[in-house]
Order: C-alpha cells, then sequence, then structure tokens
C-alpha cells in the first residue's frame, strides 16, 4: 500500500508525521520525501525506515512515483509529497497513472489553514482520504474553528470531518524533535524497551556502573514515553465522534 502525506500549505506537519507516526500506523518501512532543496538523511540511525529524497522535476517525480508503484507490491510506502506546489505536482502525477494510494492530511491548530486543507481535499477526489488533527495542546480549544467556542459565540464546524474516511490526532510534543537528535524516529525509540525485559537486564546494567545505569535508563524511560505516544495517536483514531 502506498501512503501519501499531502497539504497544499507548508509547515504543517508532513514532514513529521511522514517519519514518526506513519510508518507505526502503516507498517511502512520506506519513506519518500518530495524535496526540491532538503536532502538530508536524518533519520540515518532508524532501524525502522529506509528514506529517501527525490526532486519535483517531472522525470524524478514520475519515476519516484513509478518506484512506489514497484515497491508498493511488497511493501508499505510513504510519500512525503512537500508544500505548496509540490504537493499539487505529486497528486496529479498519482492521478495520471491512475495509481491507488491512501492520502493523509495533517491540519494545524491554525484557522489560515482551512481554505488550502479543503482545496487539497477536492484535488484528490473520490480517493481514500484521512484526516491528522495535529500540533494541539487542547484539543477543542485550539480547534475552535472545527469544535466551535461557546464562550466566544462561534458555530461548530464539525461537518469538515464527513470529507476523511478516518482522523487521528497527534498532540505537540517534544519527542519528534528528541528523536531527530538521536538521529531516529519515535517508533524506533519505542522499540527499544520492548527488546528486553527490564529486571532482567536492569542487573546487566548495574554491573556496568552507576553513570552507565543512569544513562540506561533515562533511555528506557524515553522508549516508554515514544511507545505511549505512538498507542495514544493509534487509539485515537475516530475518537472525535466519541468526544463530541
Ligand atoms: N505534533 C507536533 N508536535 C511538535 N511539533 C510539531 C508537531 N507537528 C509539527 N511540528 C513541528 O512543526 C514544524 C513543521 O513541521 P514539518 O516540517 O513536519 O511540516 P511540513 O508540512 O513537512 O513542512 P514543509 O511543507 O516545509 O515540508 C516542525 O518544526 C515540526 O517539528
Ligand atoms: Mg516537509
Amino acid at each position: 500500500m502506498i501512503n501519501v502525506i499531502v497539504n497544499g500549505k507548508g509547515g504543517v506537519g508532513k514532514t513529521v508525521n511522514a517519519n514518526h507516526v506513519l510508518p507505526f500506523l502503516t507498517s511502512s518501512s520506506i519513506v519518500v520525501e518530495i524535496d526540491n532543496n532538503n536532502f538530508s538523511s536524518i533519520y540515518s540511525n532508524s532501524q525502522q525506515i529506509d528514506g529517501k529524497t527525490v526532486t519535483t522535476k517531472q522525470n524524478d517525480l514520475e519515476k519516484a512515483i513509478d518506484d512506489a508503484d514497484f515497491d508498493g507490491y511488497k511493501k508499505n510506502i510513504i510519500i512525503d509529497a512537500g508544500g505548496g506546489e509540490d504537493t499539487k505536482k505529486v497528486i496529479k502525477a498519482i492521478q495520471a497513472v491512475g495509481l491507488k494510494v491512501v492520502y493523509w492530511l495533517p491540519l494545524m491548530p491554525d484557522f489560515e489553514t482551512i481554505g488550502v486543507l479543503r482545496s487539497t481535499r477536492e484535488l484528490i477526489g473520490n480517493d481514500k482520504c484521512n484526516l491528522i488533527l495535529s500540533n494541539f495542546r487542547d484539543l477543542k480549544e485550539d480547534f475552535w474553528f472545527i469544535f466551535g467556542s461557546e464562550e466566544y459565540g462561534i458555530e461548530p464546524n464539525i461537518g469538515i470531518l464527513e470529507h476523511f474516511d478516518n482522523s487521528y490526532q497527534v498532540p505537540n510534543t517534544n519527542l519528534f524533535g528528541i528523536a531527530k537528535a538521536y538521529k531516529t524516529t519515535i517508533w524506533d525509540l519505542a522499540l527499544i524497551h520492548t527488546g528486553y525485559n527490564l529486571e532482567v537486564i536492569k542487573k546487566e546494567w548495574r554491573e556496568q556502573g552507576r553513570e552507565a545505569y543512569h544513562k540506561n535508563m533515562q533511555m528506557h524511560r524515553l522508549s516508554v514515553a515514544c511507545d505511549r505516544l505512538l498507542r495514544q495517536i493509534e487509539e485515537s483514531k475516530n475518537q472525535i465522534e466519541v468526544c463530541l
């Protein structure tokens, strides 16, 4: 299956969700970033994802879509479509070859971006499309333009959710940045502590001395926090209807 994260607006969380959240939610192992000027391999320590960057030059983009189609039979793939015009180019290149994909649209708590969300959703047409409410602290308060505000006389605009097949919630967190500092993803970090029995490994850590023990416990706590966040995101699937 090919998952494509899009939004005609830049800086809405496509790249962080493509690398840290979607690999876990969709069991994907390849992340293809469409970007003209950012050729980083910032997740080089990740065992879970294999990332590459391609430009939006017509040939590169078409080849990347064909590669995704070729690999997509065997593996789950994520395409991070880039911002603005890049997202439009990617959607059009996918539609030009009739490729079946699942789209993911992240939305930040910014009222100004709702128009672009609508136009991107329209461009997608009938393909499956999931919404990610991203980077909020208080869901209802921050997304007042969806949930309304009784306090300030704003009517809810819940109808917008009907245009999406599923919704997910990705709260504001420093864990994406922390994982990036380790050049890895939160899924990689989450898997660390599931690979050992804490009581057993603590014996080993004690033998390495106090300093090493502290370091190992720090990583353990980070791993548990990442695991908890991913499970919270997984469980947030379609919870909006429930919390209304
Ligand atoms: N849930 C979140 N918690 C904390 N920070 C977040 C969250 N979502 C997004 N951000 C931050 O917002 C900024 C923009 O996110 P990101 O780079 O993923 O956007 P983008 O849509 O890929 O941007 P571009 O269109 O420029 O490629 C980043 O600094 C990212 O770390
Ligand atoms: Mg990006």
